[in-house]
């Protein structure tokens, strides 16, 4: 079994995705949004990769709807939630179809569509993905988003954070540089996370718009118990598809 890491998902179309495990990690904030609204019940959510797209869909989506997602992190006009997962309670969400679009989180998803299982991944669920990456036994790729098709350091961070939750499993399977390079430095760093974050590009412009609160959220390991897949366009619970 391989595992690989890539910095952003504009190099998953060079990587051979096919029949492999996927896990979409867009640190902040996206993956950490997609796990809290179906942590807190929202039926699914539609990831979409523009904002055109994202009209078009609400206006044909039937149902109780929200549309959401963010423009250059901020919530956009007329939308009903913008990308902070503290936006994303029950009282909100529950029994919610979310038309969701992101400037990276949701083209990352859509990148990795063609996997045979799509996972969304980050801090809050890593012990579930790694278990699961563990169970499924495939060939896996961690797609980490990137920012504005550039590596980004919490998205390394998260994928160093899933890898280390296969405690002593790296034997068994094959890791890449860059999955080498992302579980070196989550473990150095893990007990001063932030210190690492210091000057990054998206924790400052997030830290500059006030989202403190979304930065403590997203950075806390294993906060929900639930593992969300992309499957035929949709997110959902992983535990909604299995049939007995
Ligand atoms: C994205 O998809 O780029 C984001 O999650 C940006 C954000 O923090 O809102």
């Amino acid at each position: 079994m391989n595992i690989s890491v890539t910095p952003s998902y504009d190099v998953v179309k060079y990587e051979r995705i096919l029949d492999k495990t996927a896990v979409v990690i867009d640190a902040l904030r996206a993956s950490a949004t997609m796990i809290t609204a179906i942590s807190n019940g929202c039926e699914r959510i539609l990831p979409v990769e523009d904002t055109e797209v994202a009209m078009d869909t609400y206006k044909l989506t039937e149902g109780d709807k929200l549309l959401c997602g963010e423009s250059r992190a901020k919530k956009l006009p007329g939308y009903d939630l913008g990308n902070s997962p503290l936006e994303y309670t029950r009282q909100m969400v529950e029994g919610k179809i979310i038309i969701y679009c992101t400037s990276n989180g949701t083209k990352a998803v859509k990148s990795a569509f063609d996997a045979n299982k799509t996972l969304i991944g980050t801090f809050v669920n890593a012990s579930m993905v790694a278990a699961k990456i563990l169970e499924e036994g495939r060939d896996t790729v961690l797609v980490c988003a990137g920012t504005k098709h550039c590596f980004s350091m919490e998205d390394m961070l998260a994928a160093g954070c899933i890898l280390d939750k296969m405690k002593g499993m790296e034997g068994i399977f094959g890791l890449d540089d860059y999955g080498l390079l992302a579980l070196r430095t989550y473990r150095s760093y893990r007990n001063n996370l932030m210190e690492m974050m210091q000057g990054t590009r998206h924790y400052e412009y997030i830290k500059s718009l006030g989202f403190e609160e979304d930065i403590k959220y997203c950075f806390s390991e294993d906060i929900c118990d639930i593992l969300p897949v992309y499957e035929e366009g949709v997110v959902v619970d992983e535990k909604s598809l299995r049939r007995d």
